[in-house]
């Protein structure tokens, strides 16, 4: 039986409690929350007995096997180095961190340890987006859209020093489901966006083409501008060799029309967080490699911040992974 506890008791808390509730040989054991009455509550609607308010609890249980961390953002860094130095598997919730050096920090704290770090990018356990990936063949093109309604100013997500604002906290999603649909490594981007109306002055809204080292290319529009009135706030086309896929309404709908004729639609589910769920502690169970390496996390922060940093200085930014695992950026004016 493999023992988990969830430091963050508030949507993802929720959320990941509900699915490890319905897969075997896992066991809930403790809930944590700077605000404990949150964490009193997880524990109660999922009868769980040990509830706290200091992390360190967590850290120190030997019985705790697992730790996912589904705090704020701003919180994730410490509570991911201090998950690895306790010797427990981590589950981390996107985006790894605040910035991309601290990512990298994260990163590089896995890389020592033999525990199993995941990243929760969801989207790549959707079946429908493995259809759709599988469908298209050697993939050409993607365009993947993230549209919020505008984020209120009191939302913690949308402060500078707590989640950054929309365009990281939810581009990151659409920067991995780029790598993930064009199946290679970006190389540069350019972009165009900014603070076009939060009062926090966030990053709001952006627009990227990212360039991949297959020869595909990936744009990326994410924003709180507001949502997509016909194709719901997430959404996406791929094109490659054998046709095109689109899927809308929250990666729900699949359209598929191939060279060889097919033409079809496909109704699927929001079924990714279960599905990571089911694999995180499938590989913890069976010694298996991370089903989404903190790399991904790492390789997504630094799309984003290559993008905002594109757009704040009318750069073209070049991205490379060295020897090390580090991912570095270089801006090139013209
Ligand atoms: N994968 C997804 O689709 C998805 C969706 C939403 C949020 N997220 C991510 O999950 C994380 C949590 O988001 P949420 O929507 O659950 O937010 P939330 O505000 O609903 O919950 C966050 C909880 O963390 C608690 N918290 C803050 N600092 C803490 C600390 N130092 N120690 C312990 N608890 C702390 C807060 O009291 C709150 O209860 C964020 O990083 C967010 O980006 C991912």
């Amino acid at each position: 039986m493999i023992k988990v506890a969830l430091i963050g008791c508030g949507e993802m808390g929720r959320t990941h409690a509900t699915c490890l509730a319905r897969l075997p040989g896992v066991k809930l054991l403790a809930c944590c929350d700077i605000d404990v009455s949150k964490a009193q509550e997880l524990c109660h609607n999922f009868s769980v007995d040990r509830y706290c308010s200091d992390s360190g609890d967590i850290f120190r249980d030997p019985e705790v096997d697992a730790v996912y961390v589904l705090s704020r953002t701003d919180a994730h860094f410490a509570d991911c180095l201090q998950t690895l130095q306790s010797g427990k598997h981590l589950f981390i919730e996107k985006p790894l961190a605040l910035d991309l050096d601290q990512a990298q920090q994260i990163a590089r704290a896995a890389r020592r340890t033999d525990r199993l770090v995941m990243v929760g990018f969801k989207f790549r356990f959707y079946r429908l987006i493995e259809r759709a990936r599988r469908c298209v063949g050697k993939p050409y093109l993607a365009a993947v859209q993230i549209l919020d309604d505008p984020w209120p100013a009191d939302f913690w997500a949308n402060q500078q020093d707590k989640g950054g604002g929309n365009v990281i906290s939810q581009g990151v999603h659409g920067a991995d489901l780029l790598r993930y649909l064009l199946q290679s490594e970006p190389t540069a981007v350019y972009a165009v966006g900014g603070n076009y109306h939060q009062k926090t002055g966030v990053v709001d809204n952006l627009n990227a083409v990212f360039r991949f080292a297959n020869g595909s290319s990936g744009s990326l529009v994410v924003g709180d501008c507001g949502r997509a009135v016909l194709q719901g706030k997430f959404s996406c086309n791929l094109a490659g060799e054998a046709g095109t896929v689109d899927l809308d309404q929250r990666f729900t709908r699949l359209g598929i029309q191939l060279r060889d004729g097919t033409l079809r639609i496909e109704n699927g589910e929001e079924d990714g967080f279960f599905l990571e769920n089911q694999a995180f502690i499938e590989a913890i169970d069976k010694k298996l490699a991370s089903p989404c390496a903190v790399e991904n996390g790492v390789m997504a922060q630094a799309m984003i911040k290559a993008a905002i940093d594109s757009a704040q200085h009318d750069a073209v930014v070049e991205i490379s992974r060295d020897l090390s695992g580090s991912v570095n950026l270089h801006s090139r004016t013209y």
